[in-house]
């Protein structure tokens, strides 16, 4: 008999998502296997390199505080709680939904592990047949993926061409006209690739002429944007999210996001109000029989919500200055790169696919652990070169990675591969 496997991978795997497999093993910067962590460098093989790739915005994976919250909880609820949610939930779920409702401003909070979980359990139990749901191009996957499961199950998905808020006005008219059941608005709070914020007040506004839902993935927003942006705190205060950040009502919003990237810890959440949760609670297949978020990760998350109150419009400050100076040197030694948001995700665009593996290379050389991002993770003449400051990196890795960058892409049009 034929080994079903070499059959799967000639004829099914083999070729599928072929530059994807190209990248991870010409990028060097990929899947690689991490042997220790200190600080923010990390040990692959012998070398030690310094990590900007991770997104752990607040340091908080490295916090000895935030560690010793994680024992108690285990001799209190055991390492795992087994249960799929709707079966049971140790009352650690119950604060951590608290918390996180009071910090956001709103009525109530469902948690589950991870904002995958949530797009696709969430986005196809508040649509369905005679539903309708307008995809912004530029969505992160997940949330495609999310749409796509709604798709299968009867919803009519559409998509929005990024921030042109005539082509959406339209589409949410038409949908309106035709007296459509739900209509969900699926975006980012901010895009992944680039730092960038698309228009949510414009979006939000179409939402509410036109009787539609929003809903908001801020998994790299939430925690680092927050209320009351000033000249001396641009992102706000308490890092409770790019809706608050804008000032933007929760209103007609399922507001999303998730502590594995600020946090560092596994747990993501709807906002909603209380009346809604129930029916959630019955309808969004993850909750119904996924497992859970562990016991540690449910300590580590209360545990860093604890700090933020205290210390993290300090941190954020920092971040800040971080990014702002990484950004502005990338400006003055003409590294484009289209973060307008002064985000800590800041992406030297280099172009091709061939561009981010010989990128790669020579970072991996440089000692600088960057994410790479070719075709086919974003359009084709759009493949950057992401770093993610953290708060826990120091000023000498900020430099290194400035420096490290700048000569990458000098070799890369020394070689003709970037423009
Ligand atoms: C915008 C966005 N949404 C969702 C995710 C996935 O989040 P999770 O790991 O919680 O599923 C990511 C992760 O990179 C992301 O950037």
């Amino acid at each position: 008999m034929a080994d079903v496997f070499d059959k799967l991978i000639d004829e099914v795997l083999g070729d599928k998502n072929r530059e994807v497999q190209e990248l991870l093993e010409r990028g060097r910067l990929y899947d690689c296997v991490v042997q220790e962590v200190k600080g923010r460098k990390v040990r692959i093989g012998d070398r030690w390199i310094t990590d900007f790739a991770s997104c752990n915005y607040l340091g908080l994976d490295l916090r000895a505080d935030v560690m010793a919250t994680i024992a108690p909880e285990l001799r209190r609820f055991g390492t795992h709680p087994s249960w799929a949610r709707l079966a049971a939930s140790p009352v650690l779920y119950e604060t951590l939904e608290e918390k996180l409702a009071r910090l956001c401003g709103a009525e109530d909070a469902l948690v589950l592990p991870t904002i995958t979980l949530i797009a696709i359990g969430l986005i196809p139990a508040v649509t369905g047949k005679g539903s309708v749901i307008f995809a912004d191009k530029l969505v992160h996957k997940v949330n495609h993926d999310g749409c796509r499961l709604a798709r299968d199950m009867g919803t009519e998905l559409q998509g929005f061409r990024h921030d042109d808020l005539n082509d959406l006005d339209r589409k949410l008219a038409d949908a309106q006209e035709r007296k459509t059941k739900t209509r969900l608005v699926v975006v980012d709070g901010v895009l992944s690739t680039t730092g960038r914020v698309p228009d949510l007040r414009g979006i939000h506004a179409l939402c509410t002429k036109h009787e539609a839902i929003l809903y908001v993935d801020d998994a790299h927003g939430f925690g680092v944007l927050g209320e009351g942006p000033t000249a001396e705190m641009p992102w706000g205060h308490r890092g409770n999210g790019v809706l608050a950040h804008l000032g933007i009502p929760l209103d007609n919003i399922l507001y999303v996001a998730g502590l594995s990237k600020a946090y560092s810890s596994l747990a993501a959440f709807v906002l909603c109000p209380t009346k809604l949760k129930p029916k959630l609670k019955c309808n969004i297949t993850s909750y119904i029989v996924s497992g859970p978020v562990p016991t540690a990760a449910l300590a580590t998350a209360l545990a860093g919500l604890a700090l933020n109150e205290i210390e993290g419009d300090r941190w954020r400050r920092t971040l800040h200055q971080y990014t702002h100076h990484i950004i502005q040197s990338y400006r003055k030694r003409g590294i484009a790169t289209d973060n307008d948001s002064g985000f800590p995700i800041v992406s030297a665009w280099v172009g091709s696919k061939e561009a981010v593996e010989r990128g790669g290379q020579l970072l991996y050389d440089e000692g600088v652990y960057v994410t790479l991002q070719g075709y086919p993770l974003v359009p084709r003449d759009k493949g950057v070169l992401r770093a993610t400051p953290t708060v826990a990196n120091t000023d000498d890795e900020v430099e290194h990675l400035i420096e490290a960058v700048d000569r990458t892409v000098k070799t890369l049009r020394r070689e003709g591969l970037t423009p």
